[in-house]
């Protein structure tokens, strides 16, 4: 993965194709805001980015849902789809397509794939008998059900028994071309514990899957048998090739695979790894598109350390959630607090704390703070001084230089948490540095040069803090640019990819000396819990 997103210039990412069976939940809303701290990153340091997401509206679960309701399906995904929109918009997400598996050109793209599996020769006809979770969307094994044949994903919905007659998908032709393709690509499905899943599941033997159903409308008929519809599964995972189309271009595989193909990386959760590093490596494989470069399979988030669930009455709205603390907060909160790949929870109080002392307290005061020195002290300009003239025993400097690299590293490898601690080490450094300069005193001994010196390494680490931290807070780093004078919005997604000059950004030492300030304001404003938790 790392190796090509280094020599590629453009940037696929992808999130899942969110079930519309239900307003957005905080899961979706995760998954959608690491994808998009990725795809700002990749625009920031000069790639041409393609960030996908979208929805997955056919099958079983979404037409019992609607009919449900005494409403059209076509009618209850397009109120549904809504809401994500909204909820994007709101957290800020900067998605290029938004992938419908009910648009009509996607139906072109899974007719044309459809056609070239069949010619492999790897769709036959045959007959499915087994246990079906309609919440899973997926035939499940005995010994994978609860004794009362519910799911453990779903212990209050009944697996259904199945025996009908399936197109089915020969996947079992490609148990040794995958274990080869996860041989020969040690990164294509990470973090590690979840590549050892695949690798023992698909050692073990691999099955045929059923790609056709019956007794179901909502879906696209089989293009050599429409009185059976296309598994849910298999048309939503092709929504990702749907999704690579140009707005006006004609809706054929040639064009969705010319410019962005193969994706760079499906982020996904690790419920639903199956299907992208065994089930659609091995469609792609038999359709001849290229495989794409990899899949990330994170965790689950908990609230107050218990699942969530609307039967438990303990889910986390993230509507709610966004409405009452802002986009920055909620992004800056589940990309920093849970390592990524790992379970992770959500606790009120917990978040608050966390948000006000990085956010408020580290970063906030200290621009607030150096900015109002810097006034009282040497004018509202940055002190004149090149930062490569600063000595290199500066603690900041020393820190600062290093810092691009490493949050590099870390944004490349899904590290958010690492990206992010690290920024707010020099955060902390830059405030320890001033308590121990202490400029004011500096100041009355007449020793500018030193003041100077001081408050450029402290409103320099900043700038860099905010720099790198824009792929997960744009509207603080916003903020602090403004504060340093800087003219860049780093939600103009043009812009930043245009600007980009990611190289002279990320260095320490890059901020223009005698350059104008803005008034210091603060940048964050301290969080409180709401009165009735
Ligand atoms: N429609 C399929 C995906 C098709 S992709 C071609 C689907 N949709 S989903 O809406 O049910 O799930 C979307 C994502 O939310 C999955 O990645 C799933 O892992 C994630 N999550 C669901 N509950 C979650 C948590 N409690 N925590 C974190 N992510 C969770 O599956």
């Amino acid at each position: 993965m790392k190796s090509n997103q280094t020599t590629k210039d453009t940037f696929a990412i992808t999130t899942p194709l969110y079930y519309v069976n239900d307003v957005p939940h905080v899961g979706s809303a995760y998954t959608t805001m690491a994808a998009d701290a990725i795809a700002r990153f990749e625009r920031l340091r000069g790639k041409s980015v393609l960030m996908i997401t979208g929805t997955d509206e056919h099958g079983q679960k979404i037409e019992r849902t609607a009919l449900g309701l005494g409403r059209d399906p076509q009618a209850h995904c397009d109120l549904i789809v809504a809401e994500f929109e909204s909820l994007w918009e709101k957290l800020n997400i900067q998605y290029d397509r938004l992938s419908r598996t009910t648009a009509p050109r996607h139906e072109k793209i899974v007719n044309e794939f459809f056609q070239r599996v069949w010619d492999s020769g790897d769709i036959y006809l045959g007959r499915q008998q087994g246990w079906y979770c309609v919440s899973c969307e997926e035939f499940k094994e005995e010994r994978e059900l609860h004794r009362d044949q519910t799911c453990p994903l779903h212990p209050n919905k009944q697996a259904e028994w199945r025996d009908e007659q399936n197109y089915f998908f020969r996947l079992s032709k490609y148990q040794d071309k995958l274990l080869a393709l996860y041989q020969k690509r040690p990164k294509f499905i990470q973090p590690e514990t979840r590549r050892n899943e695949v690798l023992s599941f698909v050692s073990q033997g691999l099955q045929d899957f059923s790609i056709s159903r019956v007794n179901l409308k909502w879906g696209f008929p089989v293009p050599v048998d429409p009185s059976h519809t296309i598994y849910v599964w298999f048309d939503a995972l092709l929504g990702y090739i749907t999704a690579l189309l140009d707005p006006d271009s004609e809706a054929t595989l040639e064009n969705a695979l010319s410019k962005w193909s193969p994706i760079n990386i499906h982020l996904i959760g690790k419920d639903i790894l199956r299907f992208h590093a065994v089930y659609w490596p091995a469609m792609l494989m038999s359709a001849g598109v290229p495989i794409s470069d990899g899949v990330f399979g994170h965790g689950f988030l908990t609230k107050d350390g218990k699942k969530m669930g609307k039967t438990l009455g303990n889910t986390l709205d993230p509507v709610a959630l966004v409405n009452r603390y802002g986009a920055d907060a909620i992004r800056y909160y589940f990309l920093k607090e849970i390592e990524f790949g790992q379970d992770g929870d959500f606790s009120e109080t917990r978040f608050i704390n966390i948000i006000n002392a990085d956010l408020a307290n580290d970063l906030g005061n200290l621009l607030n703070r150096t900015l109002n020195m810097v006034c009282k002290y040497c004018g509202t300009k940055v002190p004149n001084i090149q930062g490569d003239n600063i000595p290199s025993d500066n603690t900041l400097k020393q820190i600062g230089l290093s810092l691009g690299e490493q949050v590099t590293e870390a944004y490349e490898s899904l590290e958010f948490s690492s990206a992010a601690d690290a920024i707010l080490a020099l955060i902390r450094s830059g405030n320890k540095f001033i308590d121990e300069q202490a400029p004011w005193t500096l100041y009355k001994q007449g020793n500018i040069a030193a003041v100077e010196q001081v408050l450029y390494s402290v409103l320099e680490s900043v700038r860099l803090a905010a720099y790198l931290l824009s792929p997960i807070i744009p509207n603080i780093s916003n903020a602090i640019y403004q504060q340093l004078g800087f003219s860049i919005d780093f939600n103009d997604k043009t812009a930043v990819h245009t600007l980009a000059n990611f190289v002279a950004h990320s260095r320490w030492g890059s901020l223009p000396p005698n350059q104008i300030l803005g008034e210091p304001k603060p940048v964050f404003r301290r969080l409180e819990l709401p009165e009735a938790i």
